[in-house]
């Protein structure tokens, strides 16, 4: 296929969930632009308002204003249907709450490891009682909680702004350090608020004030999700011709690992018109198509592109034959909404590549161009895997056939339109999607 036109890319999840957490914390009337309307981000604004918190409908395009203040004891439990982040987000929000609240998921949420969060917090003194050990459902209640120094095995943004949260709601200092920075969303939006937060290097230091005032209520812009964004840069760098404009992403340094490691595999996005909002930087994306090689990805990039591992894995797939793509220490990638590693895998080899998971690295050798990935692909209800190999579907000669395609509404509902309409102007049919 050929590419052409701009895109308006969906909001950022991560952003999305933490400007509707601390809107709920802040006292009046917050009103939120540019909200992703995914189904993750209304299962925190579910969440929320079960906790008591006014929250105008999510939808696409729409302003979300919320009442917050304090959250209240909720009837019934708390679901987070597929979303890690409300789920771990909320647990550090509840942590300083004095009543408790039952939290559960859907089949994929409530495989996910959930200790990594309840340790720390059970260490800052919250009560968590588990049904099913280290996973959801839980039941937490918080109460008053002790400062906390922590050092965490894990490069998690989650579980560092879950911390984050009790330190802001119990009103005590936190410190985190972690092995590798992960996405800084929490802190920048700290920092913006006029919360006193700190880092160095790897560690992240949230002292509250001394007297209990209220967080103010506030305006948000949300950028472009560079998470979504990635999805349409690949299909982009795999067309025949033309060029691509994704307008108003977020490049978040923090954030921005998957356009540093295509600069390596041979493919340039021009960054274009950056400002800022919110605290965060934006930037318009312009990609055109290219020649891929390949590069090893370090342990200390995964954080800045955990999310982008599988479309990464299958442009890797398209590289020049024979040249090895190595993701070191992937092993999180188990623990997500699926098991990607080892789908990632077994799904290029189920459309003709050659890829293998081994111990917690991922390798992926290039097929060259004239291979066309055929194949039926399980992705496992995992909005991510869906669209990487949807993409994957749009080379020529393709014929990628995704087990269900349904999921891309869990992080960006219009991909397949978005996905269509980016190809609509060139020449070539490319791109097929069975169901
Ligand atoms: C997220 C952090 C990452 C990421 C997830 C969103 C966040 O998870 O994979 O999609 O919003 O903080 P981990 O914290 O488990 O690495």
């Amino acid at each position: 296929m050929k590419v052409s036109g701009a895109v308006r890319v969906p909001g950022d999840k991560s952003i999305s969930h933490r400007a509707l957490m601390v809107a709920a914390l802040a006292r009046g009337r917050s009103e939120l632009t540019g909200l992703l309307s995914g189904d993750d981000v209304k299962s925190t604004a579910r969440v929320l308002r079960r906790l008591g918190v006014d929250v105008s409908t999510v939808r696409d395009g729409a302003v979300v204003t919320v009442r917050g203040g304090r959250l209240a004891s909720p009837r019934g439990s708390l679901d987070c249907g597929n979303s890690g982040t409300t789920a771990r987000l909320s647990l550090g929000l509840l942590a300083g709450q004095r009543f408790g609240a039952r939290l559960t998921g859907d089949a994929s949420l409530r495989r996910r490891p959930m200790r990594r969060v309840t340790e720390p917090l059970r260490a800052m003194g919250a009560h968590i009682e588990e049904e099913r050990g280290d996973s959801l459902p839980l039941t937490i209640r918080g109460g008053r909680l002790a400062p906390l120094d922590y050092a965490s095995p894990v490069a998690s943004a989650q579980l560092k702004s879950a911390l984050l949260f009790a330190g802001l709601t119990g009103r005590v200092p936190v410190t985190i350090r972690e092995p590798f920075r992960s996405r800084d969303h929490t802190e920048r939006l700290f920092v913006h608020l006029g919360l006193n937060l700190k880092v160095d290097g790897t560690a992240v230091s949230f002292v509250p004030t001394d007297r209990p005032t209220a967080l103010p209520p506030y305006r948000l812009e949300i950028p472009g999700d560079i998470s979504s964004a990635a999805f349409l840069v690949a299909a982009a760098v795999l067309a025949e011709g033309g060029e691509l404009l994704l307008e108003n992403v977020g490049v978040n340094p923090t954030r921005t690992g998957v356009l540093v490691v295509l600069e390596r595999m041979g493919a340039r996005v021009e960054r274009l018109n950056l400002s800022e909002a919110g605290g965060e930087p934006v930037a318009d994306l312009l990609v055109r198509p290219a020649r891929l090689g390949a590069t090893e990805v370090t342990a200390a990039e995964v954080p800045t592109l955990v999310d982008e591992v599988p479309v990464l894995a299958v442009l890797a797939s398209r590289a020049r034959p024979g040249a090895e793509t190595v993701f070191r220490e992937v092993g999180e990638l188990r623990v997500k909404e699926s098991n990607r590693l080892e789908l990632i895998a077994a799904n290029l080899q189920a459309v003709g590549g050659d890829a293998e998971a081994s111990g917690n690295d991922l390798r992926v050798r290039g097929g060259g161009t004239d291979r066309p990935p055929r194949g039926r692909v399980d992705t496992a209800g995992d909005h991510r895997l869906a669209m990487a190999f949807a993409v994957l579907g749009t080379v020529p000669g393709a014929d990628v056939r995704l087990s269900e395609r349904a999921s891309v509404a869990i992080s960006y509902p219009q991909f397949f339109k978005d996905l269509r309409r980016i190809g609509e102007g060139g020449r070539g049919k490319g791109a097929r999607h069975r169901d």
